[in-house]
């Protein structure tokens, strides 16, 4: 038990089980008063049920601490609004969100269903901006919040994940901006890529074993905290026993100039002696530091 969060309100969307469950449990041991929102669906987005949520609030309570339960739908415009109603009704303010909810469903870009992206970029992108925007003008007017939304690794390019990518780093972008927006009212937004065990398996990583969604929660717990001030806009990644910061974009590494236009052809002579040379097309760098196994088969919680 801590004081870190002391008197929060605290939105997380998405906390009946995995990530959201740590940060849940986590901010309720800080003293922080929770919304635990989750729709209770399958890993890829089937099926609801009201049990996640519940089960998260017993939880919370058994320990003493003081937690709401909301089972509506980030990825709907309304079902976002009353995610954020249900805390200022229960307890008149909201000082954190995390925006956490989450699916996987995709597959080879020839492959997947317009319904499948459509649902990726609907829960993953759209319930991030629903919450953050509903949530954004309360806290503009408390001239306090925290904001703490879920990128991944895999947002920077992962084979079968499109769609995940796109709204990854839809939100990545996203969340830089809001930073901006949100600078002048005492409110932070920051992001966070993570790794951790995954609907209670063991995401099996080639580096590690065991990665704990507490140790995920630690950091966002900071990052909600009033000792995070001066972070905004920042991009973190983080696994157990591991935090690091990512560079601002760095700039354009090279360039060519010409007094005049280019022409095709003389782009195909110059392009591979100068800006891309040495390069094959086999040697794209691999950025994710670990591989990743998806699970193959849908299944429930
Ligand atoms: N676990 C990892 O290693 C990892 C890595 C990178 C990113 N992430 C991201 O972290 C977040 C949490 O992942 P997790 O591993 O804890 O997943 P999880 O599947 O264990 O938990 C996600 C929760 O979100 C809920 N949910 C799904 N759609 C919802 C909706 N529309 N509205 C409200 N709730 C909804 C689910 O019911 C579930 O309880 C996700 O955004 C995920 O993409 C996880």
């Amino acid at each position: 038990m801590g004081d870190m969060l002391k008197n929060r309100v605290a939105v997380i969307t998405g906390a009946g089980s995995g990530l959201g469950k740590a940060y849940a449990m986590g901010m309720a041991r800080q003293g922080a008063r929770i919304v635990v929102n989750d729709l209770g669906t399958s890993f890829d987005g089937r099926g609801t049920s009201r049990d996640a949520a519940d089960e998260v609030v017993e939880l919370i309570r058994k320990e003493g601490g003081d937690a709401v339960p909301n089972y509506d739908s980030v990825a709907v415009e309304d079902g976002a609004k009353n995610i954020i109603k249900t805390a200022i009704d229960a307890y008149g303010r909201i000082d954190i969100l995390v925006n956490n909810a989450g699916i996987i469903t995709g597959g080879l870009i020839y492959e997947i269903g317009t319904a499948d992206w459509d649902a990726m970029i609907k829960t993953h992108l759209y319930g991030t901006f629903f919450c953050t925007h509903e949530a954004s003008s309360i806290m503009k007017e408390q001239k306090y919040g925290r904001i703490i939304s879920t990128s991944s690794h895999n947002g920077l390019g992962l084979k079968g994940g499109s769609a995940y990518s796109a709204a990854k780093e839809g939100i990545t972008g996203f969340s830089r901006s809001v930073a901006r927006d949100m600078a002048p009212f005492g409110v932070t937004c920051n992001i966070i890529r993570p790794i951790a065990a995954w609907r209670g398996a063991k995401v099996k990583i080639t580096e590690f074993e065991e990665l704990d969604t507490e140790d995920v929660a630690v950091l966002v717990i900071y990052l909600a905290s009033e000792a995070a001030d001066h972070i905004n806009g920042c991009i973190f990644e983080v696994y157990t026993g591991h935090v690091g910061i990512y560079e601002e974009p760095p700039p354009v590494k090279q360039v060519l100039w010409k007094n005049g236009h280019f022409t095709s052809e003389e782009m195909a002579d110059i392009i591979p002696q100068t800006l891309t040379k040495g390069m094959a097309r086999d040697d794209f760098p691999n950025t994710l530091p670990f591989s990743l196994t998806l699970p193959e088969e849908p299944s429930g919680k």
